[in-house]
């Protein structure tokens, strides 16, 4: 694996949930891979869970982490080519990627969307910029449209909490006071797609995703039929696609409640985190048995160090 900036780099699902697995059960194991070994990680974004777990991931494998918050402390960066340099950005990209990557063995980028231009977002500009000039390689900590570490993890939470073969999965929409990116349920579907699982995306109208992603999966607006039988209730918010970066719904009734969960079997409730309480989900849900997602933000550790060792294997070739 060169760079893993989307679920597309990942060649063998089953292999790399395995491989998680195996670091989850052995984590200091392979602490000579990354012996002597930087991982830079840069953030334009604020974060905890990433942040920290990728960072542990690669202590674990005896690597030394460097964080920095670009936005704040660096440089403000230009990303168009040929552009005088007459405004607020005071380095390019070309010298800032080809810079840290005289630092850095790996380089970790979070890059949230602008919400406003769909085609900038569509091109993760900031994260193919890096990919471009870096002479390492490349590894997303959430770009504009995807969030591939986070799926790695939910895969693997899936994995060890199914109770059947094939299990339903359901990616259900909850609402959300501010406009979200579509970058989670993105990589969610994007992975969902790979698994051996009944997948289903529930949503009001009006929020339907990229149909790039979502192309070839069941899409319902009823939320209820959606949850029926369902092993695994994966609520997230993202605002809308169509009317891109907009929050054209708020509707309560879409907030996962112990009635909804009910409708399943016997379900788990899944979400990346951080979540609004009583406003994507109730507190008697989050505090209930069935909530998996303290489980499922352990298993960010294990889904980035099972990442990172596959891009120092595949580099000391
Ligand atoms: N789920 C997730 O990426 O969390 P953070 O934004 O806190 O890193």
């Amino acid at each position: 694996m060169k760079n893993f900036t989307s679920v597309d780099d990942i060649q063998d699902l089953a292999g790399l949930v395995a491989l998680a697995k195996a670091v989850k059960a052995a984590p200091f194991a392979n602490q000579e891979l990354g012996k002597n070994k930087t991982l830079g990680l840069l953030f334009f974004n604020p974060s905890l869970r990433t942040r920290l777990s990728t960072q542990k991931a690669a202590l674990n494998l005896g690597m030394h982490p460097i964080v920095m918050n670009l936005n704040t402390e660096g440089w403000t960066l230009e990303f168009e080519d040929g552009v005088v340099m007459d405004g607020t950005a005071s380095e390019h990209i070309k010298e800032a990627a080809q810079v840290v990557s005289q630092y850095c063995d790996i380089i970790a980028i979070r890059s949230f969307p602008t919400l406003t231009d769909k085609e900038k977002d569509e091109e993760e500009y900031v994260i193919s910029a890096f990919k471009k000039y870096a002479s390492v390689p490349v590894i997303s900590l959430e770009g504009s449209t995807e969030h591939p570490l986070q799926a790695v993890a939910d895969a693997l939470t899936i994995e060890e909490f199914k109770a059947k073969p094939r299990p339903k999965v359901v990616l259900t929409w909850a609402p959300h006071p501010k406009a979200l990116p579509h970058a989670v349920p993105n990589s969610f579907v994007k992975i969902m797609k790979k698994a051996d699982v009944d997948f289903i995306i529930t949503h009001p109208e009006g929020y339907e995703l990229n149909p790039e992603f979502t192309e070839g999966v069941t899409i319902t607006h009823n939320q209820d039929e959606a949850f029926k039988d369902a092993d695994f209730i994966y609520a997230k918010n993202w605002s809308s696609y169509i009317d891109y970066g907009k929050i054209t719904s708020k509707d309560s009734s879409w907030t996962i409640t112990p009635e909804k969960m009910a409708l399943t079997d016997n379900g788990k409730f899944m979400h990346c985190l951080p979540v609004r309480r009583n406003m994507i989900v109730n507190d008697a849900v989050l505090d209930s048995d069935s909530s998996i997602v303290i489980q499922q933000a352990n298993n960010r550790t294990w889904a980035a160090q099972a990442i990172i060792t596959k891009i120092l294997e595949d580099d000391g070739k």
